[in-house]
Order: C-alpha cells, then sequence, then structure tokens
C-alpha cells in the first residue's frame, strides 16, 4: 500500500498521451456530497436503494422517488466543486487527450471545467418523461431551503405528452445509456494511462473501465482513501482523498498549483 504519491506517478501522467479519469462518489464527498457505501454517511446506509433507485419504486410511489432526488439535486446545487475536481479539469487541460467518466448524477466536474464528461449513471439534471424520454424542465433550486430528504414531491407532467417526469439517472436493473457506455470502453481501450478517483469499484458494468485499461497495457492510478476491489488492477494505489491527492500529483505531473 503506498500511503504518499510516489514520484512515477506523476511522470507518467506528464509523458501520457491519453489520459482516461474515471471517477464515483469519492470524488464529490469533500464538496459535502454523500457517498453511497460509506459506514454511517453512505446514501445506502441511510436509504433503501429498492424503494428509491428502482423504477418499480418509482411506479410505487413516483411522489416519494422524485422527492428524494429532488432533495440530492437541491444539495448538489448548492455544493461547490473541490480541489479534486479543479485537478482533474487541469489534467484534462495539459494531457494532449484526456477523456473523464464519472459514474456521479452531480455536475460537478463540468462547474470545474472539466467537458465531455462521460456520465455513465445519468445525471440529476436530465430529468425524461417515463412515456417517450421526452426531455423535462424543473423549477430551478432558488433560496436557502433544501426539500427534506423524506419529504414526498409529486413529480412534473410531460409538457409533450403528459406523462409523469421520471430522474435522468440509471437505476438499478437498468441499462446504462449506450453512447455513454461505449465512449468510455473506448477510451479505456485506448488510454495510456488511467486515473481511477474515489470509487468503491463494485458495480458493474461501470466498474470494468479501469479493468480495460490494465488490459491494454495501460497503467491503472488509484485514489482512494480505502482499499477496493480495484488495488489489484491499479499499478500504483494512493491512500488518500480527491481533493489532497490531486493537487498533489497535478504538481508533480506539471509543477502547476491548483486552487485549494
Ligand atoms: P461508493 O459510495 O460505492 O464508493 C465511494 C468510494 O469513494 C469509496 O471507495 C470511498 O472509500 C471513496 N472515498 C470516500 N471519500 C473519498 C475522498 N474524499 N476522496 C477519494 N475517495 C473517497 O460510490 P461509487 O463507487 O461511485 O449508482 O458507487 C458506484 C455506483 O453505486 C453509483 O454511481 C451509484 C451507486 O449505486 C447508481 O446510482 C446507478
Amino acid at each position: 500500500m503506498d500511503s504518499a504519491l510516489p514520484r512515477e506517478a506523476g511522470q507518467l501522467l506528464r509523458d501520457a498521451r491519453r489520459v482516461v479519469v474515471f471517477t464515483g462518489a469519492g470524488i464529490s464527498a469533500e464538496s459535502g456530497v454523500p457517498t453511497f457505501r460509506d459506514d454511517l454517511t453512505g446514501l445506502w446506509a441511510r436509504f433503501d436503494p429498492q424503494r428509491l433507485a428502482t423504477a418499480e419504486a418509482f411506479h410505487a410511489d413516483p411522489d416519494l422517488v422524485w422527492g428524494w432526488y429532488e432533495w440530492r439535486r437541491a444539495r448538489v446545487s448548492r455544493a461547490e466543486p473541490n480541489a479534486g475536481h479543479r485537478a482533474i479539469s487541469i489534467i484534462q487541460n495539459r494531457a494532449p487527450e484526456c477523456t473523464v467518466v464519472t459514474q456521479n448524477v452531480d455536475d460537478l466536474h463540468e462547474r470545474a471545467g472539466s467537458h465531455k464528461v462521460i456520465h455513465l449513471h445519468g445525471s440529476l439534471f436530465a430529468p425524461r418523461c417515463v412515456a417517450a424520454a421526452h426531455p423535462a424542465a424543473f423549477a430551478p433550486v432558488s433560496g436557502n431551503a433544501t426539500p427534506d430528504e423524506g419529504r414526498p414531491v409529486p413529480p412534473p407532467r410531460c409538457a409533450s405528452c403528459a406523462a409523469l417526469v421520471r430522474p435522468g439517472v440509471v437505476w438499478f436493473g437498468e441499462a446504462l445509456p449506450e453512447a455513454a457506455l461505449t465512449a468510455a470502453v473506448e477510451a479505456a481501450a485506448e488510454c495510456d494511462v488511467l486515473l481511477t478517483v474515489g470509487t468503491s469499484g463494485v458495480v458493474y458494468p461501470a466498474a470494468e473501465i479501469p479493468g480495460i485499461a490494465a488490459r491494454v497495457g495501460a497503467t491503472v492510478i488509484q485514489v482512494n482513501p480505502e482499499p477496493t476491489p480495484l488495488d489489484r488492477v491499479a499499478a500504483i494505489n494512493v491512500r488518500g482523498t480527491a481533493a489532497h491527492v490531486l493537487p498533489a500529483l497535478v504538481a508533480s505531473a506539471w509543477q502547476e498549483t491548483v486552487e485549494t
């Protein structure tokens, strides 16, 4: 286990022509957005995914499910990107090619300056109707009042076909958006370095992405304070938090300072 940042990590990043950054909920933890599987604070420690994150749950109680996602959308809207997100946007600017692939449904990578972010699990900000997937609008988050986490909120109706509007996220049992998955797999299969940050690496098919890179000979660097199943895929495991380690990585690669 490496607790400090090995010098070779910065060198590998600087020398890479094609980089993939693969992120999970841990990248946003230091922005105050809860992860899913951390003990006590993780969303799945406090809420039952079967009641909130499946198509069946939405069918059974749309108000409960929509209200929970509205609570999450409000929380994310009030969060700010952290130094880890900013470091990734610098990596994207510095590397000749860099694709950011995230499992997160927040928009913190984009707000930190990353572009063309591939969202494997959809977005809190792209609701659509259940009947025909018409994109839907919703009220902007306003004021300081965060909706109560358990308060039911009726979902809006589609302006085109009057069907219920659902969150634009991937639920358990649903397929990932095909174009996003294909683009992520292609980027992983062509990269020299894959940096995986803040994911437990247990949700498939997303969790296969680092392994795809490793199989084509890319160096996988993992940043996570805890061990994960990806430890054995990664050539370099850095135990630390994203907002701490990623600015150090950028400094090591390009002597550039990330605003903290
Ligand atoms: P998890 O909650 O499963 O894992 C979060 C990971 O982040 C853990 O390995 C933590 O150790 C690590 N972590 C915590 N704080 C960190 C920090 N400050 N810096 C770096 N790492 C940190 O979240 P995901 O792996 O993203 O799916 O979960 C994958 C999918 O499971 C999610 O996209 C979601 C969930 O069910 C859907 O909603 C479809």
